[in-house]
């Protein structure tokens, strides 16, 4: 993990007001009737080497940001600065040729190794398909690059004939890894990469993709449902809620001192592991509502407890706590109510020293 950066205006990544309303057609004429607020008005930036998780319930819109920066989808308004060699470009409005270069730097690993790898083709294939879209080496080289990225994600060359379903979840991740790390990419878009595996799996591919990032420099988006597991691999947290970010602050900070109540409700669905732990628990009820139609005012009042009139009718804005400039948060009563640690800073301690 690299040190939290400071904001400075060297991002990797910077998207500013990111919208993606998909239409809904109905009818005949299959007219537009409504718009699906997938993502509403997404701000937030990534710096060299860093890793930001983003965290939010299923329908967050998560996979849709991370969606719009590979450009799988062209964002209904915004931007997404990417600093490239020869300056900042905004992703979301290159078209398909200006698009190619930055599709090198930029890759995306996907939640389920089964259906994102070609059940059909060799894994050593697969690994190389990226390397021969981007018409990069001779054959020969391209296949001693497969098998040193075979060896790198531990897989090992003699893999290199085999078909996916001859592997284990794990493995077949890895094979994921190797495939988004062949033509070295800055940037990698990691969406819920290890949420189909077995725990104890999970940890081994989370370990994995932690050394590269140290021994290649690779920028991480890490997109999960749950906190814990971005626990350890993210620099930074933010939370995301019915399209929109909720709070962005230092892993540390989001565990020892959250300042959304969105955050202390995520917080509370992991199971606590500080020895003795017991605390009052408050579990989100309710489902996610609409993104069609979502909740005036703060989009999570309907869920919170704390919620109070403003929230009901006035929208709140992202911003730097006062005290704490590195965490922002989107809630109007954040100086007011104190909310719960998920454990304290003694605690973390406790913890630390007892995986040492
Ligand atoms: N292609 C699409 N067309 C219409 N609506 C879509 C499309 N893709 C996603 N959505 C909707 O946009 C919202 C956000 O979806 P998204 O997949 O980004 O959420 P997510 O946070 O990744 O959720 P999950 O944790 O379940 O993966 C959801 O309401 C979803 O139904
Ligand atoms: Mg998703």
């Amino acid at each position: 993990m690299s040190p939290v950066r400071a904001a400075t205006n060297d991002a990797l990544l910077e998207i500013e007001d990111l919208r993606l309303h998909f239409p809904i057609k109905a009818g005949l004429l299959k007219k537009t009737v409504a718009h699906v607020k997938a993502v509403d008005g997404v701000s937030f930036s990534v710096y060299p080497g860093e890793t930001v998780g983003l965290v939010g319930e299923s329908g967050s819109g998560k996979t849709t940001i991370g969606r719009c920066i590979v450009r799988l989808y062209k964002p209904t308004t915004g931007s997404i600065g990417f600093r490239t060699a020869q300056g900042v470009v905004d992703i979301a409005q290159l078209d398909k040729r200006a698009l190619q270069p930055i599709r090198r730097d930029i890759q995306m690993l996907f939640q389920d190794p089964n259906s994102s790898l070609n059940a059909r083709m060799r894994v050593g294939d697969i690994i190389a398909e990226p390397l021969e879209i981007h018409a990069i080496g001779t054959r020969d080289e391209r296949r001693s690059r497969v098998e040193d990225l075979l060896e790198q994600v531990g897989l090992g060359a003699e893999m290199y004939n085999r078909f996916p379903h001859q592997l284990s979840g794990g493995q077949r991740q890895r094979v994921g890894v190797a495939r988004a790390l062949s033509i070295e990419p800055r940037l990698v878009i990691c969406d819920e990469p290890v949420s189909a595996l077995d725990v104890s799996v999970q940890a081994q591919v989370l370990n994995l993709l932690s050394d590269l990032q140290g021994e290649l420099g690779l920028t991480y988006v890490f997109i999960a449902h749950d906190l814990s597991v971005v626990e350890y691999i993210s620099d930074r947290v933010m939370v995301m809620y019915l399209g929109k970010l909720m709070e962005t602050a230092p892993t540390k900070r989001i565990f020892e001192r959250p300042t959304h109540p969105y955050t202390e409700a995520l917080l509370n669905s992991i199971p606590k592991r500080v020895r003795g732990g017991h605390r009052k628990r408050f579990v989100l009820t309710g489902d996610i509502p609409s993104p069609v139609n979502p909740p005036s005012g703060c989009v999570f009042h309907t869920r919170c407890q704390y919620v109070k009139d403003i929230c009901r009718t006035e929208t709140p804005a992202l911003r730097p706590l006062p005290d704490d400039p590195e965490t922002s948060v989107a809630c109007h009563l954040a100086e007011e109510v104190a909310l719960e640690p998920y454990y304290t800073a003694e605690e973390r301690r406790d913890l630390e020293s007892d995986r040492a």
